[in-house]
């Protein structure tokens, strides 16, 4: 019984283990921490310059992701209070506005703090222009998984034969260009015994190590975006799973109560 039940578990779960391998590739671990605030405001700043000309954030707003990333731009939420309260929302306001808000809204207005992170890019020329269009990427992080973005991010190569110059072995023929190429460098795929891997043509600007932080910041930027109510929601998760050892407990204890006298 117990075999048959543990059998039918692995079934079940197979198509997961699929789901999380898709690609073929061993994924290395993105190792993302969704309480950094620093690496999500770095995250943030790296998307805003690279990505959203193509990619918008249609679930977010600039003034909510300011919060989550630790810079409130409403005075409530600062922590503080009085002439302080508004310095430390003015200031943060002022880093969000310069720093992160490039883009117009749908009538062509200039995005402001309480915009939706929209692209700049009409989705059906985007479509013409890459073969596929860049899809919105509100929820890439849980249709993907943070790993998955990590190493899409550094698995693009030179090929000749695709139309963008580059191809990209977690994403086997890409529309996407390679972006970050600026930071990173050209890769090539080597095949060697094992298979094939990358290799590093021509350096950018960014060592391997530094490139991998830019990715890991963007990666976990993308998966907060993803689910902010996550970081609210773990917290809650730990407490509802006491909450559940508890009533099973008590159940199990009315159980015998109401039994005992029927046995
Ligand atoms: C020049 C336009 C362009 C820019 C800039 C761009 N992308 Fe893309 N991206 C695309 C296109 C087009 C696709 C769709 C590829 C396909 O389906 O073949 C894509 C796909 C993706 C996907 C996969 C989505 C999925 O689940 O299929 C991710 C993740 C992604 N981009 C992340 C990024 C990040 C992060 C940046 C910034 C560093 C970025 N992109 C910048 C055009 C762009």
């Amino acid at each position: 019984m117990r075999k048959k039940v543990i059998a039918f578990a692995a079934t079940l779960l197979l198509p997961v283990s699929l789901m999380a391998n898709s690609g073929g590739e061993n994924l290395e671990p993105a190792n993302i921490d969704l309480h950094d605030h620093k690496s999500l405001q770095n995250g943030a700043k790296y998307f805003v310059n690279y990505c959203m000309g193509c990619h918008g954030l249609k679930a977010s707003r600039y003034n909510r992701i300011a919060k989550d990333m630790g810079l409130p731009v409403n005075p409530k939420q600062t922590g503080k209070t009085g002439k302080e309260a508004d310095q430390v929302a003015d200031a943060n306001a002022k880093l969000i506005t310069e720093n992160l808000i490039f883009t117009t809204d749908e009538e062509g207005k200039p995005s402001s703090l309480g915009s939706l992170m929209l692209s700049s890019i009409p989705p059906k020329d985007a479509a013409k222009w890459f073969g596929a269009p860049p899809p919105d990427l509100s929820t890439v992080g849980r249709l993907r998984g943070a790993d998955w973005i990590y190493n899409y991010l550094k698995s693009f190569y030179l090929d000749p034969k695709r139309p963008t110059g580059v191809n990209n072995t977690v994403f086997k023929n890409v529309g996407m260009p390679h972006v970050l190429w600026e930071l990173q460098g050209w890769q090539k795929l080597e095949e060697g015994e094992h298979g094939h891997h990358l290799v590093l043509d021509k350096p950018g600007k960014l060592s391997p190590e530094e490139y991998d932080v830019v990715v890991r910041d963007l990666t976990n930027f993308l998966t907060y975006v993803g689910e902010p109510a996550q970081l609210v929601r773990k917290k809650y998760g730990v407490f509802a799973m006491i909450l559940l050892v508890i009533f099973i407990g008590v159940a199990y204890a009315m159980k015998k109560e109401f039994w005992k006298d029927i046995h």
